[in-house]
């Protein structure tokens, strides 16, 4: 996704995966360097993208796993899309280094019993985590199969207690440009807010991350917490959330905001459905060459197909 300012959304001008691949490897190597560099100096270094130790270890895996071999972290830990630090797939491996994901709180708003604000440690202690391994499709047409660590969000909305109007969840990440240098240009309407209806924020599939690869979240990957929603495109999964709210009404999501006739509420991932610029009827694997289909709701239609029984998906895309 890459947008010029809020009135001329553009996201045809992605980082074509071979040039990204080929700056990387430059970046690799000036990495090392720098590494070296601020070892020499005893100073930060630049390790945003540097795995790091596996924090989680005998996690039960969730059945809703795939079985397809999952990515390399290094693959999926260098080529990201968080605006908050820029545009270009490279830039959040190298620039999210500095958020300070502890201490953290998450704001609780809305139609719901338990309201307030709670330490993120605090937050998820009640809850088992566990490893899913999930497909992943961005809108822009890559994938990637990733092992992430989390726990199911409808777990989370039950504790929370919502009450009979909550018809919907809405998600807020961290609005802090001093942190978050690409929040200080105006690619989009700050803070990035999305959502769900109630019935997709509590189905089982719906994930709330904390790690990935039996690894904390890189900052890159949206650390501290995030939302994974597999059968949606990208742009639904939300990182560095701070504020969850239960509404009545739709709220409306940034990239609808920015682009209404090219991002719609629902966007389930749907090969029959082209975004207006490009065909989504195939999809590239991060670093495979040859594409391969997209299957409607990103492969997991026999689970959630029947949430938009009635609905016109060309319509509500
Ligand atoms: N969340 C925030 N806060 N900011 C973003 O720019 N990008 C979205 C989503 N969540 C984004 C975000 C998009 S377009 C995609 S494809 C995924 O994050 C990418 O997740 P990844 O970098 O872990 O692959």
């Amino acid at each position: 996704m890459l947008v010029k300012n809020k009135s001329d959304i553009s996201m045809s001008e992605i980082t074509a995966e071979s040039v990204f691949l080929s700056r990387r490897k430059f970046i690799e190597n000036t990495a090392s360097l720098t590494l070296l560099g601020a070892a020499a100096m005893g100073g930060a270094s630049l390790v945003a993208a540097a795995p790091q130790d596996k924090t989680f270890t005998n996690l039960p895996r969730s059945p809703f796993s795939t079985a397809i071999p999952p990515n390399r972290f290094e693959d999926v830990s260098t080529y990201n899309n968080f605006y908050e630090f820029g545009t270009a797939k490279e830039a959040p491996a190298l620039y999210a280094g500095g958020l300070r994901t502890r201490p953290w709180t998450v704001q609780v708003e809305g139609e719901v019993k338990k309201t307030g604000q709670y330490a993120l440690d605090d937050f998820l202690k009640p809850y088992a985590l566990e490893e899913r391994i999930y497909r992943f499709r961005c809108v822009e047409a890559w994938s990637m199969v990733v092992p992430w660590v989390g726990i199911a969000l409808r777990d989370v909305i039950k504790g929370l207690q919502p009450g009979s109007r909550a018809k919907y969840v809405e998600f807020t990440t961290l609005h802090d440009p001093t942190q978050m240098p690409g929040q200080k240009r105006n690619v989009l309407d700050w803070p990035y807010v999305e959502g769900l209806r109630i019935d997709e924020a509590t189905h089982p599939l719906a994930l709330l991350a904390v790690g990935m690869y039996g690894r904390v979240l890189p900052n890159q990957n949206g650390a501290p917490l995030r939302l994974i929603v597999p059968w949606k495109y990208g742009f639904k999964s939300i990182k560095s959330i701070v504020k969850i709210r239960f509404l009545e009404d739709p709220p409306v999501s940034t990239w609808m905001w920015s682009a209404p006739s090219e991002y719609g509420f629902y966007a389930n991932v749907n090969p029959d459905v082209d975004h207006p610029r490009w065909s989504q009827a195939k999809e590239r694997r991060l670093g495979e060459i040859f594409k391969q289909k997209t299957l409607p709701f990103n492969g997991y239609a026999d689970q959630v197909a029947s949430l938009y029984t009635g609905m016109d998906l060309r319509k509500n895309f």
